[in-house]
């Protein structure tokens, strides 16, 4: 595992985004991993800031909930389309976001996760860390060997989230995210965190007990991770 960490959240966004422009340099035809929620917005940034093309890759969206009307702007497809799509000049054609919007999820999910596997998996996945150990939306208990499926949201969660919303109410009870084992199929985690708020839960991702009560430690367990971080996020790693 490497660990990177910056000084403030966009300096850690500016290394994270390194991570992604070298993979892009590399293959311009690259499967990207999204990841929405605060934690990659310094990512998304540097990565436009930098001037880049980035109309050869693909790109998979971790999760989105579910019963949100089509065009919510909190609904994750409309998240992905205007915090990366759009300023990172993806190809929308080749974004693919979890639809919640079908009558028959199961199928939905299995099909996405063909899709991942279609396109040659992914290359480098971005994630963010939920201040319960959540990664995508797999809340504690998921099982490391969970696919794509609609799963409901932890009260912790959707109150962690209720600051997106007009009201706590507002908040979706459900939601379909990819699962453990998908995510593990990525070639590269690129886990990104920033604040102290983020620093207990980076603690135990990185150097607690390897558990499904904690979702985000299985990461400890994958071949290739780099975790970017700034300094407060760090704070209670040794
Ligand atoms: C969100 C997303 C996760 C994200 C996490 C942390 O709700 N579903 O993919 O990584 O929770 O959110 P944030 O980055 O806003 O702290």
């Amino acid at each position: 595992m490497r660990l990177l960490v910056g000084q403030d959240a966009d300096d850690a966004g500016k290394l994270a985004a390194g991570v992604v422009l070298g993979a892009v340099r590399s293959n311009p035809a690259l499967v990207l991993g999204l990841a929405t929620g605060s934690s990659p917005l310094p990512l998304y940034a540097a990565l436009a800031a930098s001037g880049a093309d980035f109309s050869g890759i693909s790109g998979f969206a971790l999760d989105e909930y579910l019963d949100l009307p089509d065009g919510h702007p909190q609904s994750y497809a409309e998240v992905i389309r205007t915090e990366v799509t759009e300023p990172l000049g993806l190809d929308p054609a080749r974004v693919h976001v979890p639809d919640p919007h079908g009558r028959d999820h199961a199928a939905h999910a299995a099909a996405y996760d063909a899709a991942i596997a279609a396109a040659g998996g992914v290359d480098v996945q971005i994630l963010g860390v939920g201040s319960n150990g959540h990664i995508g939306f797999n809340e504690p208990g998921s099982a490391f060997g969970s696919r794509t499926r609609v799963v409901p949201l932890a009260e912790r969660t959707r109150r962690d989230n209720a600051r997106f919303f007009a009201s706590p109410e507002e908040v979706p009870t459900q939601c379909l995210t990819q699962g453990i084992a998908t995510i593990l199929e990525a070639r590269h985690l690129l886990l990104v965190a920033h604040g102290g708020h983020k620093a207990e839960a980076v603690h135990r991702a990185l150097r607690g007990p390897v558990t499904e009560d904690f979702p985000a430690s299985v990461i400890q367990r994958h071949p290739q991770v780099t975790v970017v971080l700034d300094g407060a996020a760090a704070s209670l790693l040794a």
